[in-house]
């Protein structure tokens, strides 16, 4: 987990040069931070495998939304994947004219109409009446809506069954015989301009094989779709889900290499048949962000019941409200002291938060050398943690910060406010 960007440097923490530690001064706990060199060199990589080839990578916002992290995405020419009329909003305030693909299967006519009038690249269908619902609302706008049809290829991506999406079980994107359907009353719709074909089959997947498998199987959908239908798609979109590390034993794909096989099968399917391959679309959140941040909490009160209960508690200032990954899929993210003791007297420890819920964890079993006031940080908390925070136990929020290229620290998203909780509510 340790690397270019998180280090240890004297027995301190740092990330690109600046002491974790003196970031927590100024900002308190728990606060995310986050690698502005790590996004960027993910971004650079992207742009350099996908050089030269017609395709387009769009950055997943549901990852982690914080405009400023939109706004490094849209400076290195990402797409935007978008799922709700929010998510659209923060992208047209982040980056000028960008192209967006909107992904969901429950969306509201508002959302379709704002999408809409906001020139969207390609609304993601993934049901019939989703199809026809977009079509009326397009004929209330008087234009053609620019439609890709979700297909689920039905591939095992072996991931955590809440994030595995491309089953025939799951709720997402249609089986290929109503896929072949929706595209059949696609052509029959005024409203409707058919551009492309779309799948996602999960999010943190650790091998290329799922990959490969669903886009050989989009494929064969298109060869049937031309033969059936002679529609021709201006792209294809892949979706997204190439895993990370969170612990040194996960090995995935690199990004180049999921980009250069994926793009690779189809290409070279198209040019077999003579015929030019179409737009390339991608949505990856994870892989572009997931290692770039970490969170950072402090010890409050160690129960060391090791001899009543079995366990011995670590109790900590950040709860499941702030990275609830553990606790909603058992994730594992690497736990490590903000400043390396020298005597250490180590113990195993459960990690939990202040929630009144007992699935309230954070890590179970570590081997810490811990004492109260300790800062401890979560690595891998750049994707799915910040973004899926919430106010349970009317918490705060918590602080996001970045350590800029030129070694400053800038803080992206303040701490939440208490007034900023109860303002909301009407008495
Ligand atoms: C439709 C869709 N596209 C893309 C993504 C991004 O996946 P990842 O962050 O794993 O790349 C998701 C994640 O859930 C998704 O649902």
């Amino acid at each position: 987990m340790l690397g270019k960007n998180f280090y240890y440097q004297g027995g301190d923490l740092l990330c690109d040069g600046i002491k974790i530690e003196n970031i927590v001064q100024k900002y308190s706990t728990p606060v995310f931070i986050y690698s502005e060199p790590h996004i960027k060199e993910n971004l650079n990589r992207i742009n350099k495998a996908i050089n030269g080839k017609q395709i387009t990578v769009c950055y997943a916002v549901k990852a982690n939304p914080a405009l400023s992290i939109l706004k490094l995405a849209g400076t290195k020419n990402l797409g935007f994947d978008v799922v709700s009329e929010g998510e659209m909003r923060r992208v047209l305030k982040s980056s000028p004219e960008p192209k967006i693909v909107f992904s969901g299967v429950g969306k509201t006519d508002e959302e379709i109409r704002f999408a809409l009038q906001n020139e969207i690249f390609s609304l993601n269908v993934e049901s019939l009446p989703e199809l026809n619902r977009v079509n009326m609302v397009a004929n209330g706008l008087n234009i053609r809506a620019p439609v890709s049809i979700r297909i689920n290829p039905d591939v095992n991506p072996d991931t955590h069954p809440y994030i595995a999406t491309g089953l025939r079980e799951n709720k997402f994107g249609l089986s290929m015989e109503d896929g072949m359907n929706a595209y059949k009353t696609a052509q029959s719709l005024p409203f409707i301009d058919i551009k492309g074909i779309d799948c996602h089959i999960g999010s943190q997947i650790l091998s290329l094989e799922p990959f490969e498998q669903a886009t050989e199987k989009v494929l064969s959908f298109i060869d049937q779709l031309m033969k059936e239908t002679g529609i021709v798609l201006s792209h294809i979109n892949l979706g997204g889900g190439l895993g990370i590390p969170y612990s040194d034993n996960e090995n995935p794909p690199s990004l180049e290499h999921f980009l250069n096989v994926t793009s690779d099968v189809v290409i070279n399917w198209y040019r077999k048949r003579g015929l030019n391959p179409p737009h390339l679309v991608y949505e990856l959140g994870r892989s572009v962000v997931g290692n770039s941040g970490i969170l950072v909490a402090k010890v409050l009160y160690l129960k060391n019941t090791m001899e009543s209960n079995g366990k011995n508690f670590a109790v900590i200032d950040a709860a499941m409200n702030d990275l609830i990954r553990p606790t909603l899929y058992n994730a594992h993210h690497e736990v490590v002291p903000v400043t390396m003791k020298k005597k250490t007297c180590s113990n195993k420890w459960e990690i939990v938060g202040p929630i009144c819920e007992s699935g309230d964890w954070l890590a179970k079993n570590r081997e810490l050398s811990l004492s109260e006031g300790d800062l401890i940080c979560f690595f891998s908390a750049g994707a799915y943690c910040s973004s899926m925070a919430s106010n349970y136990n009317s918490r705060r929020k918590p602080a996001e910060v970045i350590v800029s290229c030129d070694n400053t620290v800038r803080e992206i998203v303040r701490r939440e406010s208490y007034d900023e909780i109860l303002n909301r509510e009407i008495t």
